[in-house]
This record gives C-alpha cells, structure tokens and sequence, in this order.
C-alpha cells in the first residue's frame, strides 16, 4: 500500500505512541486508518512529516491557522515574547492589546474572559446563561459542536439518539432543535421557554458539516430566545475572523448576548473567549456577590497567559493591516468549491462559505445539505476514501472526513492541484 510504503517512520513512532497514549491520541478525531503519519514540521500552507514526506494541508490546525504554519509575523513576535519569559500568571499587557483588537472588531465584546480552550469558553456561557436567568435548560443543534465540556455533548452525532458517551449526568437539561428548520426548532423551544437559559449556536455548522445557518433561521430563534427572556448565543469559534476582520453576526443583523471565540483569536496558541454584553458578563464579576449571585467562570492556570494573547494580537494586527487577506481566501473557497461540483458532476454537494468548505457524496434520497442529518446520510466512506487518497498519493492532506480551510499561506495553484487530485480520484 503506497501509504504504509511512504510512511514507514510514522508507522513505528505512532506504535510507540499507541503504547503510551489512548488509541495513539489526545484528540479523538485526529486517529485514521491505517495510522496517521507524525509531522516534524510545518511551514507556509505544508505539513512535513517523520519520513519528509510534504502535505498541502488543508486542516490547518483544525481551522486556526488563517495565515498558514509558522506566520513570519507572528513567528518573530513570538520568539521576542519567549524571550521575555513565557508564563507569568499574572496581568499582563499582552491581554489587553488582544482585548481592544477583540472588542472593537467584534462590539458585543463588552467585556471578555480568556480561557485556554474553546471547550471551556462553550462550558463557561452555558454556566453564565443558567446563573443569568436562573433557569437550567439549554438548547442546541442537532449536529452542533462545542467542543468536549458535558454541558453540551449530547446529540452530536446522528443519529442523535443515543448519549455521545457514558459518565454524563443531567442529560435532561440539554435539549437539541434541528438546524435551518425554524418551525420544528420553535415547536420544541415553546414547550421549554420558561426553562430554557439559553440557545447556543454555530453560524456555520462545523463539525457538523460545513453548513451555513440561514440569515431567517438565526434571526427566527433569536426574536424567541429574546422573548422568552433566554440568552442566544453564537458560538463562532470557528466562523469569529474566518470570513471577515470581526465576526460574522453583525453582518446577519444579529444581536447575541454571548459570543465565544477560539482558533484564530489564538494564532494557533492554546485559547478560549467568552465575551459578551456587559450587564451579562458582570455577572462573573465575584467582588461583593454572594456565591448564589454570581456565574463563578474565571480560572484556568493558563488563561490569558502571554504566549497565547501574543500570537493573537500578531495574527489579528496582521489581519487587520492586511484585509485582502479575506478576499484572497475567501475567493479561492469559492472556486474550490465551484471546481469540485464541476469534477464529481451531480454526484456531490460542496457545502461551506468563504475559505471553508467540505464535499458530501450524495448517497441514497439526499439531494442537498442543509442540516446535520443530511451530512451523515451522505457517503462518508467515500469521503474518507477521497481524502485519504489525496494524503497517500497528491501529497494534500485533509483530517479525513472533515472539512477544509484555506489559509493565507494557499495559492491558486494548490487548489488547481487539490481540484486535479479530485479529477484522479
Ligand atoms: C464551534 C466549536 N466550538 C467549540 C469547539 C471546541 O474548541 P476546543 O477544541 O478548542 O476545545 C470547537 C472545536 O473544534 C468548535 O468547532
């Protein structure tokens, strides 16, 4: 097999790896059959691996890398910040730079709070929206991802039905709707409004699929949540500077109470964000609050720790400084996408928006992908098959099954030969 042939080094360091880590990982979705390669480095848009084999990648750290592996800008403001030391523990100024780049690009950003990891960042609005209303339950999509805290992993994958795993106690207290049906989501909300703290929401679903939201179904669950005195909040870890220098909300006229941020905020360094309005987000505040008062959601020995807000503030300058960035991606996602509808003629659905997008083989009834369940119907074999196939023989590499985003570091050369390894396949 032409990949176990150019991967004989991965294949021993990962069987090491196996031996000392669970299924060879710390992160369940990076495992793929027969095993993955171990990179040694990474530079521009490639990854190198043990046997210096290149990948074009089109993971890019699960989405955070915007500016592409090891960014000149952001490389050299990082390596005067080791120099002065790389854990303080203590405010810093590095935070507040990060801070008033983050509050004046996105305004509900009234007042922030760092943690090391989305997952805690999603895990913390929860806990807020509940102390804010008083109220326990709270509503997801069907599909949606918000990272691994037990207040949300419930119906993730379809067929939604069963727990996502053991050890997760107050199930009940989450509920899901399904995404881009406003009627049947509303349905269920009504039965839950005058328990329901708030709603938590993906503008475009990632890990579900790649699917944007419909500018009529974010604002239709919004009017509800707002009547019904709920907190809605946008989840745009992935989607917050992915399309635009900001977050996407303003664009969709929406107004949530609170937002988290991750992945490029953090310029590839470890980071979380929740931010939000600022009579919500005082509620942290624990100066002269009783415990019953206050959404107790500060902590983390790394949070805000001047590495990570380094390579924020570099990755968000640079950005800011240099907005054809956004044009460049998010035209190259257009013709990715337009390009491999022409190559799989009817036989895919390429769903995404801007730099993001993903390809579903369409398999038995689903003609379109609007929805969570529509995703898993489709042929994530083939999926698998088609990615894997461009890892072991075009030198491209996609986390097989999940979906892709061009950085700054992609020409419009790499997606020709992205597009030209589809035609192969
Ligand atoms: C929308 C969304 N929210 C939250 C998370 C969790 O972030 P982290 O993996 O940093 O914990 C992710 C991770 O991919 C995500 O896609």
């Amino acid at each position: 097999m032409e990949y176990k042939k150019k991967t004989k080094t991965s294949a021993k360091i990962f069987a090491k790896s196996s031996k000392l880590h669970v299924h060879g990982v710390s992160h369940n979705i990076r495992f793929y059959e027969p095993y993955p390669f171990v990179v040694k480095s990474s530079t521009g848009k490639n990854l190198v691996d043990v046997d210096n084999n290149k990948y074009a990648d089109y993971w890019m750290g699960h989405w955070s890398l915007i500016l592409g592996h090891g960014q000149k800008n952001v490389k050299e403001s990082l390596k005067k910040q080791i120099d002065k030391s790389w854990m303080f523990g203590t405010v810093n100024e590095q935070t507040i730079k990060l801070s008033e780049l983050i509050s004046k690009a996105v305004p509900v950003a009234e007042k922030i709070r760092y943690v090391t990891s989305g997952t805690e960042a999603t895990m913390y609005a929860v806990r807020l929206a509940r102390s804010v209303t008083g109220r326990k339950i709270i509503a997801k999509i069907d599909g949606g991802w918000h990272g691994y805290t037990s207040d949300l992993l419930k119906s993730v994958n379809w067929p939604f039905t069963e727990p996502e795993s053991s050890g997760i106690i107050n199930e009940e207290k989450i509920i899901s709707i399904p995404y881009n049906d406003l009627d049947s989501s509303l349905k269920i909300l009504k039965k839950h409004a005058k328990n329901l703290a708030g709603v938590i929401i993906e503008p475009v679903l990632g890990g579900g699929g790649c699917i944007p939201a419909s500018k009529e179904y974010l604002i239709g669950i919004q009017e509800f949540v707002h009547k019904n005195n709920s907190l809605f909040i946008l989840d745009e870890i992935v989607t917050g500077f992915r399309f635009r220098y900001g977050c996407i909300y303003p664009i969709m006229k929406l107004d949530p109470d609170i937002v988290t941020l991750g992945k490029i905020v953090g310029g590839g360094m470890a980071i979380g964000v929740m931010c939000g309005k600022k009579e919500i987000m005082e509620y942290a505040d624990t100066v002269g609050k009783k415990k019953s008062e206050r959404s107790y959601v500060g902590g983390g020995t790394f949070s805000a720790n001047p590495v990570s807000m380094t390579s924020g503030y570099a990755t968000l300058s640079y950005l800011k400084s240099k907005k054809s960035v956004y044009s460049k991606i998010n035209s190259l996602g257009e013709f990715a996408r337009k390009e491999i509808r022409k190559v799989f003629d009817g036989k895919v659905v390429v769903t995404g928006k801007g730099s993001l997008f993903m390809t579903h083989f369409l398999k038995d009834d689903i003609t379109e992908v609007t929805n969570a369940v529509q995703a898993a119907k489709c042929d994530s074999q083939m999926l698998q098959r088609y990615h894997f196939k461009m890892i072991s023989h075009d030198g491209i590499f996609f986390l097989p099954g999940k979906l892709g985003a061009i950085s700054n570091a992609h020409s419009k050369d790499d997606i020709k030969k992205m597009i030209l390894a589809s035609e192969n396949f």
